[in-house]
């Protein structure tokens, strides 16, 4: 996909740590459509990287056929982020950033015939891709909830507009009033609905954990991160050999094997940089893969054969890649 320009058009706080961006054409001609779950690719300048975020749709007249005006963003400042949330809440109206996309690696399934309740889970800015598959879902007439959890009530971000859309098909947990628990909401399903989760990665980790010992079927349990790679208590520095180009490197502690890459100017493939969508597969021809990654099945982790460089290290000393 070509990058393209966008100039932001407006600016607004949805939440104290989320903000708003409406974007349009310099040119303000239309721009491509696309669907519910869809994110758009930033390219984040000096860092030769992109940061996913997802287009929100909360517009009761939107027509998802038509061709928009306009892109809506959400994004949520990470202080301890690696510099795209900083780089965007710094951004003013008019200035121009650059994309790709729209992309969808997180669509929703078409309706089926005597469809059972569709479980809609948002967890903080885990709540934009929800909310437009809400849009859809109430547009196409489909039943569904979205249970929107986040830690105080202004930091509901969007809150009023999907009460508008949803009424009470919007369930709304905060900490300090009405925890969100996720054994009580399993409490009422049953494996034959499907579940949509978007939020922290502790969300996921523990609906995909609780809805396996529930008898879930993996493939009804769809779920996007919000999240990129980040080190972990005990990782270590290892070294990286690609075994075709004959280059070998030191990752660090801090830095995924596809950052120490990108670096060295090397152009790897990848796109959502959480280890989700599988473009960054490599093959492993020596060392042990210490994989992080929602990609690869256990058959594929257990084999050792492969990794998704963008979120996955090295339990071993070396690890040499088929690159
Ligand atoms: S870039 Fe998506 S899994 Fe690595």
């Amino acid at each position: 996909m070509q990058p393209f320009e966008l100039v932001i058009r407006d600016i607004r706080d949805a939440s104290p740590l989320i903000r708003e961006f409406v974007l349009e054409a310099p040119s303000a001609s239309a721009l491509p459509t696309f669907s519910a779950g869809a994110h758009l690719q930033v390219q984040i300048p000096e860092q030769q990287d992109h940061r996913c975020y997802s287009l929100i749709v909360t517009d009761p007249a939107h027509d998802w056929e038509a061709a928009p005006q306009q892109y809506r963003l959400g994004v949520r400042l990470e202080e301890d982020g690696k510099g795209g949330s900083k780089f965007m809440h710094q951004l003013k109206v008019g200035e121009v950033i650059e994309v790709v996309g729209p992309i969808n690696d997180f669509p929703l399934e078409p309706a089926q015939t005597d469809e059972k309740d569709i479980v809609l889970i948002a967890g903080g800015i885990g709540i934009t891709p929800i909310a437009s598959m809400a849009h859809t879902l109430s547009q196409q007439q489909r039943p569904f909830t979205l249970h929107y959890s986040a830690r105080a009530q202004n930091q509901l971000a969007f809150k009023d507009e999907l009460s508008l859309l949803l009424g009470d098909r919007l369930v709304c947990y905060t900490n300090d009033e009405n925890q969100f628990d996720l054994n009580a909401l399993f409490d009422t399903l049953t494996p034959d609905q499907h579940i949509y989760v978007c939020g922290p990665q502790g969300m996921i980790d523990a609906v995909l954990a609780i809805g396996s010992e529930r008898g879930w079927n993996r493939d009804h349990i769809h779920f996007e991160l919000f999240i990129t790679a980040s080190a972990q208590e005990g990782d270590q520095p290892f070294e990286l050999e690609l075994r075709l180009s004959g280059l070998t490197f030191t990752v660090p502690a801090d830095k995924t094997i596809l950052e120490v890459l990108e670096e060295a100017g090397e152009d790897p493939m990848y796109d959502c940089n959480r280890g989700e969508c599988g473009v960054c597969t490599a093959d492993v021809l020596e060392g042990i893969p210490d994989h992080r990654d929602y990609f690869l099945s256990e058959k594929e982790k257990a084999s050792g054969k492969v990794i998704q460089i963008c979120i996955s290290r090295s339990k071993s000393p070396k690890l040499v890649l088929d690159m």
